[in-house]
């Protein structure tokens, strides 16, 4: 969860550590820190660390030497052991000075570690499992191992999954970096005479878009000439640059006060990207450019899980819906943290579709390690070209919303829906169920899709007044049927994520079975009621709670005028077909969020305790 940086060039290397930790904020912001090499007036390595935001680091740094320094690390951090301090903020370095290191993920034997090595002699300057790295990597650099030697040898004692970066005073210039498992990524930027080392692309695109990941057990050392790379047993390893098509500007929040905001504001041209990417409509046809062996064999799908974490668990639920309907195949879900571990019984002719904009859940990873070790096909939907999950999953159906940097998931959840919306109508087509008819006029339903949304956002006044009204409320119920379901978890959890007011989404008719107990005047209820979710059956649902005195917003189809009627507030949305209903119904509760968030002062883009990237367990 935490983000790392490392710089080794020719420019000032604080500057750019800086900037880069701004970059990679989005994946932890309790703390922050960087370590130089070779100061103004020579050499030695300068750290600077502060508790909470980056914005505390640059305070500290304009104070503290090291600013001529072209090698450098810098960390941002989501605590795991340790509570957040100037002391426990990354960089880490071994007792006697000699490796300094950041690092993601979590030393699962460190106290084991930390006994033996306090035993023979270190002493520890924090709470931290990552200070073991420094201390084991010290003991091999003290014999004279090679700093990636070093690197190399410490992570065999590690257990867990890790990204670590790491440099040393005794081979000035350079920067090591590991990747372990599944807990983070680690990316190689090749610059002009610079190279960067990074968990993830935010950090990396500024200065270039030539990049090379690391697998698990690979490891790199990059000075600014180039990069080398070796496995986890010291052979040496073949790891090829290639380019990435992202554009950095659409990593900056332009004229919007929150990239949440901007994010969802895109969602009409996001959409519109990921259509176009995935069919056409003139002839109409479904082209899932890289689904690679996958393509030949969705005829021979007889079972369908879906797994995801979050927002994205959401996107399978739908798609849940969307691959039953579509191609009649049977669908089932799964968080993918509970599917890791049931021994899932997965006979032959199953397909596991995993969906994480990311593509780096922790969760998501190792629930796809279960799938692909009981044989069985995968396919995963992602937002992140060459992410992990599109390396492990035999295809993959890349949306293409840009880069999403508001913590709370928005035009990555709509996107993930078309991904998952294209996937079901081409398994139709390829095993029969679907004419070559009803899939034009579902095509036709998608491509009027992003007009549909780009309506419901022409008008923010309700959301305004609604957030207004509602604002202090300390409970929200959030309610919906069939496909409108997952759209209300997804509301209650947008809710929650950024304005911490507690919020439940649940299948409606599920209400009197217990939630009802807790409806009152200061209970409100949202009630995602469009045209075809079951919408009549939602009705007796409202009558329900305003019996007991509860407050009902509707999500209703234009022209509802009975359901608004019935309702205390409404919030129109276009009358679209019924598989198109959960994204449109979407982006009201997304604003209602934002600006329920916005009215109580909230830090809308970086919610306390969550991180973009959930790279831990
Ligand atoms: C979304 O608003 C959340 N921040 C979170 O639930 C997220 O969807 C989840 O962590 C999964 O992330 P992924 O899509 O990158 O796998």
């Amino acid at each position: 969860m935490c983000g790392i940086v490392g710089y080794a060039g020719a420019r000032p290397a604080t500057p750019i550590l800086v900037r880069a930790l701004r970059d990679l904020e989005y994946r932890g912001y309790d703390s922050a820190g960087i370590a130089v090499l070779g100061s103004a007036d020579g050499e030695g390595l300068v750290i600077t660390k502060r508790v909470g935001k980056i914005v505390n680091l640059e305070s500290a740094l304009d104070s503290s030497p090291g600013n001529e320094a072209t090698v450098g690390i810098g960390h941002t951090r989501w605590a795991t052991h340790g509570r957040p301090s100037d002391l426990n903020a990354h960089p880490h370095t071994s007792c006697g000075g000699e490796v300094v290191v950041i690092h993601n993920g979590i030393v699962e034997n460190y106290a084991a570690l930390r006994s033996a090595l306090t035993a023979r002699g270190h002493t520890f300057a924090s709470e931290t499992d990552t200070e073991t790295i420094a201390h084991l990597m010290e003991e091999r650099t003290r014999s004279g191992l090679p700093l990636l030697e070093a690197l190399r040898l410490t992570i065999g004692e590690l257990e867990g999954s890790h990204a670590i970066v790491a440099m040393s005073p005794s081979e000035p210039g350079a920067i090591v970096a590991a990747r372990v498992g599944n807990a983070g990524g680690v990316v190689v930027g090749y610059g002009e005479g610079e190279m960067l080392v990074a968990s993830d692309l935010a950090a990396i695109l500024p200065h270039t878009q030539q990049v090379a990941f690391l697998a698990s057990h690979q490891l790199a050392r990059v000075d600014r000439g180039g990069a080398a790379y070796i496995n986890g047993d010291g052979s040496p390893a073949t790891v090829e640059p290639h380019r990435v098509p992202i554009d950095p500007v659409s990593a900056l929040k332009g004229q919007y006060e929150h990239f949440m905001l901007k994010e969802i504001m895109e969602q009409p041209e996001a959409l519109s990207d990921t259509i176009r990417s995935l069919v056409t409509i003139e002839p109409a046809g479904i082209h899932l450019p890289d689904l690679g062996a996958m393509s030949d064999r969705l005829s021979e799908v007889r079972r369908v899980i879906l797994i995801g974490m979050g927002t994205s668990l959401h996107a399978a639920m739908v798609g849940r819906a969307f691959i039953e309907r579509l191609s009649g195949v049977p669908a089932e879900t799964d968080n993918a943290s509970e599917f890791r571990y049931r021994d899932p019984v997965l006979g032959p002719g199953t397909l596991v579709v995993s969906v994480s904009q990311s593509g780096e859940t922790v969760d998501v990873l190792e629930a796809m390690a279960v799938a692909r070790a009981k044989q069985a096909m995968q396919i995963t939907i992602c937002n992140t070209e060459g992410a992990q999950t599109t390396r492990v999953a035999g295809g993959t159906v890349y949306t293409r919303a840009g880069l999403e940097r508001g913590v709370a998931s928005t035009k990555c959840f709509t996107t993930a829906l078309v991904a998952l919306y294209a996937l079901a109508l081409r398994m139709g087509e390829a095993n029969g169920y679907l004419a070559r008819e009803r899939i034009a006029g579902h095509i036709q339903d998608l491509a009027r899709l992003p007009d549909a949304v780009a309506r419901v956002l022409q008008d923010h006044t309700p959301y305004r007044a609604l957030a207004n009204h509602f604002y202090d409320a300390r409970h929200f119920l959030f309610l919906g049927r069939g496909l409108a379901f997952p759209v209300a978890m997804e509301g209650a959890l947008k809710l929650k994520e950024i304005s911490y007011i507690h919020a439940e989404g649940y299948a409606a008719g599920e209400m009197k079975h217990g939630p009802i107990a807790l409806v009152d005047r200061s209970f409100p209820t949202v009630a995602v009621a469009p045209a075809h979710a079951l919408r009549s059956k939602l009705v007796s649902n409202i009558e329900q709670i305003q019996a007991r005195g509860g407050e009902v917003i509707v999500v209703a189809s234009e022209g509802d005028d009975e359901l608004a009627a019935l309702a205390d507030h409404a919030i129109f949305m276009p009358a679209v077909p019924e598989f198109v209903e959960p994204f449109v119904a979407t982006v009201p509760l997304q604003c209602l969020s934002y600006y329920i968030a916005l009215r109580r002062g909230c830090d809308v883009d970086q919610p306390r305790n969550l991180a973009k990237t959930v790279t831990v367990e």
